[in-house]
């Protein structure tokens, strides 16, 4: 499938290499494509370092990104979210999958960040009131960048990773690429309302990776 990843951070990166690395077609969306190949060119850490190291996959404008992919996977900061989404423009997403593993977090006053929005609201239901016409799923959310692509890396994979949407094709389809990734219990949550829950589960995450010194770590719904 050709895969937009929206999203330069460890987890766009951490994404678009695992869904490369499954035989998809992915390009990285970003600002500003030069810019973002132009920072930090010295550092091992960089994106210019990573993107050397991982040369199949595309780096393009969010709008440029967009336009080109079947199923877009938005991986940028919770709050900058309705730009980034915007910037890559209502006609490159509408009919298409669009993946939001976002949260919502608000450094402002410190740490730990505040949910903006949290209880009455949620980062993906905002996203699937300003684009309508694309098929929004929350998930992924629940779990550190290196678990998500990875679940096997703690508890030998036996734990639950969750999708909220209002479209059950949809849904179907990012638990496929889950499924990809090795994710065996997939928790169908019901509507994209359902996604308060997901991202409300990061501020009990923040206090378990407090206090087991990890963040290499999930939690399993024992029915
Ligand atoms: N870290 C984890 O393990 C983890 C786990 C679960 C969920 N998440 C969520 O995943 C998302 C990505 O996290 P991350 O740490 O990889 O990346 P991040 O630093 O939160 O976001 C990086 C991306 O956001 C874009 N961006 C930042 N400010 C912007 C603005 N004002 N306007 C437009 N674009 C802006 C950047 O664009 P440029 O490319 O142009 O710089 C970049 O692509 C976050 O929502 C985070 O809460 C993270």
């Amino acid at each position: 499938m050709k895969i937009a990843v929206l999203g330069t951070g460890t987890v766009g990166r951490t994404l678009a290499a695992a869904l490369s690395e499954h035989g998809h077609e992915v390009t990285v969306g970003t600002r500003d494509p030069g810019a973002t190949l132009g920072r930090g060119a010295a550092d091992p850490n960089g994106y210019p370092a990573w993107q050397t190291a991982h040369p199949r996959i595309g780096l393009a404008a969010f709008a440029d990104a967009a336009a080109g992919a079947e199923l877009v996977v938005h991986a940028s900061s919770g709050l900058a979210a309705l730009d980034v989404l915007g910037a890559a423009g209502a006609a490159n997403l509408a009919g298409k999958v669009l993946l939001d593993v976002a949260n919502p977090l608000d450094f402002s006053g410190g740490f730990p960040p505040r949910l903006v929005p949290v209880d009455t609201d949620s980062l993906g239901e905002q996203v699937q009131r300003a684009f309508p016409d694309a098929y929004v799923v929350k998930s992924l959310c629940t779990v550190n960048a290196a678990v998500m692509v990875d679940p096997a890396k703690v508890g030998g994979g036996e734990h639950t990773i969750f999708v909220s949407g209002d479209d059950p094709a949809a849904k179907e389809t990012v638990a496929g690429l889950l499924r990809e990734f090795g994710w065996r219990d997939v928790l169908d949550l019901g509507g994209i309302e359902t996604a308060r829950g997901q991202e409300m589960m990061l501020s009990n995450w923040l206090r378990i990776a407090s206090a087991i010194g990890t963040y290499d770590f999930n939690v399993k719904v024992v029915r």
